[in-house]
């Protein structure tokens, strides 16, 4: 694949659905705020994506608004007790989630100058509960870093896009998944090929420049939302799809698209 026009067809459906849902987490990225802002709309992400873990969009928006009005800054939660979160999150379920919250803000402010971590590798390494997606997600998002995101949705998406006939989830899956993930946000489609031959130049450098500056938060952002409301599990909406020009699945179809779609 060349990814650049794969970039464009999501930013231009992402722009169509983006202020659909009135998601209060969503804001338009700014490239030039301090170091404090950038946490504190680190902070915001990481709540959000938190709470949509295993919890739907609509049901997320007003804990979320109660939780920011409670704990409007990293600070504020990490000066809270675990019953007063726990008392937030009522309803929610899956309560390890909030006290996971409770732990990275105070280990944030204990060893980190009440600051989250600028950058995913540090932020997946040191923060109770954030793995390699919250990572990918919260930076891509907060601060503008080519990271990926991979999350159930996103790994069927690219899938049925690469009509990878493979076991879900296991390690060799993932490995040729989170590439491809990492593909859609740095635009580099040389990348198995050309990480083998270190004396080639990439096709497609990850610099903001050659890249236009095409948001990665949007553009992971797009892929998990598509991944969630069009490309779904049963009765993908095909007919609707921005990337159907590029889905080997859907192109291959009168073979195989049920066993590629199966794939969850
Ligand atoms: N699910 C997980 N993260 C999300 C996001 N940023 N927007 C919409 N749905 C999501």
């Amino acid at each position: 694949f060349v990814v650049e026009p794969i970039q464009d067809a999501l930013l231009q459906w992402y722009s169509t659905v983006r202020d659909s849902r009135g998601m209060p987490w969503r804001k338009v990225y700014d490239p030039n705020l301090s170091a404090e802002a950038r946490s504190q709309r680190a902070y915001e992400v990481w709540i959000s994506e938190i709470m949509l873990q295993q919890t739907q969009v609509a049901t997320v928006i007003p804990y979320y608004n109660s939780w920011m009005e409670r704990f409007p800054t990293l600070s504020h939660l990490a000066e809270s007790s675990i019953e007063d979160v726990n008392g937030l999150w009522k309803g929610l379920g899956y309560y390890s989630r909030a006290s996971r919250l409770l732990a990275g803000a105070q280990k944030a402010v204990k060893e980190n100058g009440g600051r989250l971590p600028d950058n995913a590798k540090d932020m997946e390494a040191s923060i109770p509960g954030i793995g390699r997606y919250s990572a990918g997600a919260i930076c891509s998002i907060a601060y503008g870093e080519r990271v990926p995101v991979l999350d159930g949705n996103v790994h069927r998406l690219l899938s049925r896009m690469l009509a990878l006939h493979a076991p879900p989830k296991t390690k060799p899956t993932l490995d040729i998944l989170w590439s491809a993930a990492a593909a859609m946000v740095r635009g580099s489609s040389g990348i198995y090929i050309f990480d083998r031959m270190p004396w080639t130049r990439p096709l497609f450098p990850a610099t903001d420049d050659d890249l236009n500056g095409k948001h990665p938060g949007d553009i992971n952002q797009a892929l998990i939302e598509l991944g969630s409301t069009v490309c779904k599990v049963r009765d993908p909406s095909c007919d609707i799809c921005p990337l159907r020009p590029w889905c080997l699945a859907q192109l291959r179809k009168a073979e195989n698209f049920q066993a590629v779609v199966d794939i969850e």
